[in-house]
């Protein structure tokens, strides 16, 4: 009787014997710290921030320096070893500006200068420095939709209502009543209006009362934002996550938002509304492109490119407008879709197609598995799926960004309600808004205080528990570990351009399994991605039949059959890959 044409399939890859060729070298062996200098020209047509993998470093939890318990400068220059080992091409550092810290460094009180907490400007010179030195890219946090209600700017502005920066912040008469001028909420809880009683007026803010809302219409401000913008490209930095960029501009008449039937207990007060009038206004596109002309007149010192990527929290389709009529705006709007759409083969398959479908003709793709405002991918999915999560971020088509921590497997880390630091879990408690768990100190080692600080100071958040056994000393030497798999996959990624730059197409997958296709057009070299999204063993596609597990998430040579989370990246093994550095 005829084999199945399953086991037919099995039986080949047996003969073929590419299941049990002698392994290829340990992932770690043949990665090699090749890196361009900075500026030097790619060989071919695509941009550093294309290619590259960006890493989001929370300054305050990264590395304390100074034994205060809180992250800083210095501790993330002490550490850059750990990002070039890892290999990544870009770092992305959130706000290190002068800040009484209400929203922790999202609440600037000075553009441009660096909180004392974090370091100075020669710390953070030396930073930019070392960084480059490497091979790595300076991305900074741009947060232009509010400032620090103790900015000087905002200290003029509710001086007086004829103060020439009154305009610089958006303030209306009260309503008739004496209430709010209307009904819009805050994002973290309560009206988005707070009463100044010296002036009589009222001043929005989409977030806390300390984050007063810029008010983008008045040229005055735009430019002096701009010049924020201009201030740090002369400093070296090569680019900006620009802040809550849908909160920029509001309803210039100021019409309430219309009530979300679709709100339940439970869900965020500030859900209450539809955000119609408050968040993505057709405006914000212009500002968006005068961002990116600063950005494209201060290519760096060797013509290199400078990159902005865009923080909005949009349906696919309203996210796309964030690219800019003809590519002028971001050239990153990053895409959050991963971190709400259910784990499951087919809706994650669905998600990409559609993705890739609504990118208008020149864009790029990016994707996101986490931020210092998420649930850590690894408390979302579990461990096991963690790892199959890091390889879809790093094969898919687009620039990943990985957040710090989630590259050893960090979870959520509880937090005891006398520690508590974040003003939304303050403001609305109990419901899972608060961000601290994603926010606790990096795992460096299994010494005190996991190696975040070496003072007496206890560390600003709490260590999580398991920070003995998951940390990074550990897992670099455990070739089987998350970093482990995380070196690996970013070693693949950096010596095959079929992954980083090449074209992505899907395939046909048992159930369970996400599979696609990236194919390098320049060389017609062909990689197979399959991902057990299950729990169950499952079929690997037909198209794996005959060729080679290049990298397994459970860091061995792969096995006929995809195993129960499991993710491969199969292909013929390419030419330089096996040779050592
Ligand atoms: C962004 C930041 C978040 C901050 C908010 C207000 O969403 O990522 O951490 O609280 O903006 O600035």
């Amino acid at each position: 009787m005829a084999p199945s044409p399953v086991a037919a399939r099995v039986a080949n890859r047996k003969e073929s014997r590419s299941w049990f060729e002698p392994p290829l070298p340990a992932p770690m062996e043949h990665w090699r710290p090749w890196r361009p200098r900075v500026g030097l020209a790619m060989p071919d047509e695509h941009a550093w921030w294309q290619r590259g993998v960006v890493y989001q470093v929370y300054p305050r939890s990264f590395q304390d320096s100074n034994g205060d318990g809180v992250g800083d400068l210095p501790g993330v220059l002490s550490r850059l070893d750990h990002l070039a080992a890892l290999g990544v091409d870009a770092v992305w550092i959130s706000p290190i500006y002068p800040s009484p810290m209400a929203d922790f460094g999202y609440d600037v009180s000075d553009y441009t200068g660096i909180a004392p907490v974090f370091g100075s400007l020669e710390d953070f010179d030396r930073l930019v420095a070392a960084a480059h030195a490497r091979g790595l890219r300076v991305i900074l946090d741009y947060v232009p939709n509010h400032s620090s209600d103790r900015h000087p700017w905002f200290i003029e502005s509710r001086s007086s209502p004829a103060n020439p920066k009154r305009d610089w912040y958006v303030w209306r008469d009260p309503a008739p009543d004496g209430g709010p001028p209307n009904n819009w909420l805050s994002e973290f809880g309560g009206p988005a209006w707070t009463f100044d009683a010296t002036t009589g007026q009222y001043y929005y803010h989409a977030y806390l009362p300390e984050q007063p809302d810029l008010n983008w219409r008045n040229p005055e401000l735009r430019a002096a934002m701009l010049d924020v913008l201009r201030f740090w490209f002369d400093r070296g930095v090569d680019g900006f996550r620009v802040d809550a960029i849908h909160h920029l501009i509001e309803d210039a008449a100021f019409r309430d938002n219309p009530p979300n039937p679709d709100w339940k207990p439970g869900m965020s007060p500030a859900r209450r509304l539809i955000r119609a009038h408050t968040m993505d206004q057709p405006e914000v596109h212009d500002e968006i492109a005068d961002m990116r002309r600063v950005s494209d007149t201060h290519a760096d010192a060797h013509g290199g490119e400078r990159v902005l990527i865009g923080e909005a929290y949009l349906p696919i389709d309203r996210l796309m407008a964030y690219y800019g009529a003809d590519l002028s705006g971001f050239q990153l709007p990053f895409n959050f879709h991963l971190l709400s759409t259910p784990w499951r083969a087919r809706e994650i398959g669905a998600l990409v197609e559609r993705y890739e479908a609504a990118l208008p003709p020149g864009a790029w793709p990016n994707w996101v598995l986490g931020n210092h405002d998420r649930s850590r991918v690894a408390s979302r999915l579990g461990p096991a799926q963690a790892r199959v999560a890091a390889m879809l971020l790093l094969t898919l088509r687009g620039t990943p960004t990985i957040y710090q921590g989630e590259e050893i497997g960090m979870m959520d880390v509880p937090i005891p309600p006398e520690r508590v630091q974040d003003p939304w879990e303050r403001n609305v408690p109990s419901l899972g808004f608060g961000r601290d768990p994603v926010r606790t100190p990096m795992q460096w080692d299994a010494g005190p205080n996991a190696g975040f600080t070496r003072g007496a100071a206890e560390p600003w958040l709490p260590l999580a528990p398991d920070h003995g056994a998951v940390n990074v000393a550990a897992q670099a030497a455990d070739p089987r570990s998350m970093l482990s798999l995380h070196r690996a996959l970013l070693a693949l990624r950096r010596a095959e351009p079929a992954l980083s730059v090449g074209s992505y197409i899907p395939i046909e997958g048992a159930e369970d399994v996400l599979a696609y296709e990236r194919r390098d057009t320049a060389t017609g070299r062909r990689l197979l991605v399959a991902l057990n999204l299950g729990g169950q063993e499952r079929e690997l596609p037909d198209a794996a039949s005959g060729r080679r597990t290049l990298l397994s998430t459970y860091m061995d040579n792969g096995a006929p059959r995809l195993r129960p989370d499991e993710g491969v990246v199969v292909g013929e093994p390419a030419a330089g890959l096996s040779s050592p550095a």
